[in-house]
């Protein structure tokens, strides 16, 4: 059988917002290798653009130079969840480069300009191809796939996510103090709710996920589970097993299985 190819437009997305540290990027690259669909790491752009502008000599504070810079940046990253590296800048790669904590404070200062955002959507939105996107970020689900039919807005409290911040760049080698890590963090979470265009905040659609103490395996079902519902598809390509809701699986008191799961079977 032979299948239309479907219009951009119709192929799903799932949009997973939240702040720093909060476990999104985790959480979107796993969601996307289970799907087998592509993958967005907005916040790569923006980190790109900041590093971009330094290596530019081109001022954070040049608003109408940085909208110029976002609008041809010369950068690439492949759109798989399996391919952690390979972000190129000009040629150069530069995927170690935009994971300081520089290139994040350089990003959300870049972020805050409105034409540097506007210059970047045609670009995130061009991610979205079949079989279906993942895209993680700050705006995904408000203004960037506002259609999107599930957004997950994944938070966690500050201390935790200063924690997890502070173990990855641990891991890298990184040597930074937990306490201004997290002094950081906050202010960083300020600034992004508290621009004008695009803030921080989860949209009224949302689904919240606070994953402070949850393991990242536990967060990466319930949104599987979650994308089950808002894509047949998605439900039909799961083992049934990973898909029976929690008062099921534990021998609940729940005796209907969910709409979605007796739907996907019929
Ligand atoms: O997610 P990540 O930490 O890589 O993002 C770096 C910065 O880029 C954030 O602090 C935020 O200011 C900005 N950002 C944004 N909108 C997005 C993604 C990231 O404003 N969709």
């Amino acid at each position: 059988m032979t299948t239309t190819p479907r219009v951009q437009a119709e192929v799903p997305v799932i949009a997973i917002d939240g702040p720093g540290g909060s476990g999104k990027g985790t959480v979107a690259r796993a969601v996307a290798r289970r799907l087998g669909w592509h993958l967005l790491d907005s916040g790569a752009l923006y980190r790109l653009v900041g590093v971009a502008a330094g290596l530019m000599g081109i001022s954070l504070d040049d608003g109408p130079g940085l909208a110029r810079l976002a609008s041809g940046l010369d950068a690439s990253f492949d759109s798989s969840a399996d391919s952690e590296r390979g972000i190129l800048l000009a040629g150069r790669d530069a995927t170690d480069q935009i994971r300081s904590e520089a290139a994040g404070e350089a990003a959300s200062r870049v972020a805050a300009i409105p034409a540097v955002r506007a210059a970047l959507v045609a670009r995130q939105r061009g991610f979205r191809k079949e079989p279906g996107l993942v895209a993680d970020g700050r705006d995904m689900g408000s203004t960037i796939f506002p259609d999107a039919a599930l957004k997950v807005f994944l938070t966690a409290d500050v201390e935790e996510r200063a924690r997890r911040r502070h173990n990855q760049l641990k891991q890298k080698g990184i040597d930074v103090s937990l306490a201004a890590l997290s002094k950081d963090m906050a202010a960083r979470d300020r600034r992004d709710a508290e621009r004008t265009v695009a803030p921080l905040r989860a949209c009224p659609d949302a689904r919240i996920l606070d994953s402070t103490g949850i393991v990242v395996d536990e967060v990466v079902l319930q949104v599987l589970r979650w994308a089950a519902e808002a894509y047949p598809e998605v439900a039909y390509r799961m083992p049934v097993t990973e898909f029976v809701p929690e008062p099921f699986s534990r021998g609940g008191s729940s005796m209907c299985p969910p709409r979605w799961w007796l739907s996907a079977r019929a």
